[in-house]
């Protein structure tokens, strides 16, 4: 995504040409920073207080004090000033700071969507099942946004290694996760199923509107420990997440994954959900 511009705690907007966090930080030397992704729909960043109580709540798990939602909304709001573009991806870093005696820093980005994402949700995605971890105990950081996504980043270059698009995890039994950046659905009929926060998936903020959307489109939900012949076998399946929403999968495995309408009417349904907001 190209960067538009650039916010810090304690120096307001910066050059986005600028380098902003010291060699020394934790967030660079380990990997110990939370973070946050969404999208902001005509200048006005959707579901904002559900991101940063995640935020907090990632923080927390990582052992970072917690941002302040002020600090974080007023500099959010002069990136997106600066930015000039109301259709675009915003992401909070909370960096743990520098190794001795740091103060955990913010940084606020404002960068343009990624190209071609209408095309692929027309086009639909092709997924891959590899194996990731059951994250149930906390020090696997199931469910934390933290900056040490390498293996996120290593599985979705896996997918493409195999002519795939996207990968969904799966535990060592065979139970559906989650994707490297995105929440799984699928359909059976009128039900729409999804796995269950426990397994130590991320509680997606999309998920989260899917789960209030969805009953208003005469679909039911079950949440739970699904294996991925259920997927396999679905009516139809898709993926969610901030920047990408809702993308239809059309293949699992090497397998065609038929199409459905649930997809595309979630999908409008969310569209029409955060166009209506102020
Ligand atoms: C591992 C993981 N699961 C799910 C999601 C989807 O979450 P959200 O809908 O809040 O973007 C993400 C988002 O980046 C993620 O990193």
């Amino acid at each position: 995504m190209t960067l538009l511009a650039l916010a810090v705690a304690g120096r307001g907007l910066v050059d986005p040409e600028e380098p902003v966090v010291h060699a020394d930080d934790e967030a660079f030397l380990r990997g110990r920073a939370a973070f946050e992704t969404l999208r902001v729909y005509g200048g006005v960043p959707f579901r904002l207080e559900s991101h940063l109580v995640r935020l907090a709540g990632s923080c927390e798990r990582i052992g970072v004090e917690p941002p302040d939602a002020e600090e974080c909304r007023e500099l959010a709001s002069l990136a997106l000033g600066a930015a000039g573009e109301p259709d675009a991806a915003l992401r909070f870093y909370r960096t743990a700071g520098r190794e001795r005696a740091g103060a955990p820093g913010v940084v606020v980005l404002v960068s343009a969507l990624p190209e071609g994402l209408e095309e692929k949700r027309a086009q639909g995605t092709k997924l891959v099942s590899l194996l990731g971890v059951r994250a149930e105990v906390p020090w696997l950081l199931g469910g934390v946004k933290s900056t040490s996504y390498a293996v996120n980043m290593a599985a979705e270059a896996e997918a493409r290694t195999r002519g795939a698009d996207d990968a969904v995890f799966v535990t060592d039994d065979a139970l559906v996760l989650e994707g490297p950046v995105t929440n799984v659905w699928w359909r059976r009929g009128s039900k729409l199923f999804t796995p269950s926060l426990d397994l130590g998936i991320l509680a997606g903020v999309t998920r989260d509107t899917v789960l209030e959307l969805a009953p208003e489109h005469g679909f039911h939900v079950e949440q739970g420990r699904f294996p991925l012949s259920e997927l396999a076998g679905a009516d139809e399946a898709f993926t969610s997440s901030s920047v990408r929403e809702l993308l239809p999968v059309v293949e699992l495995d090497g397998a065609a994954i038929p199409r459905g309408d649930a997809a595309a009417r979630l999908q409008a349904a969310l569209r029409e959900t955060a166009q209506r907001l102020p």
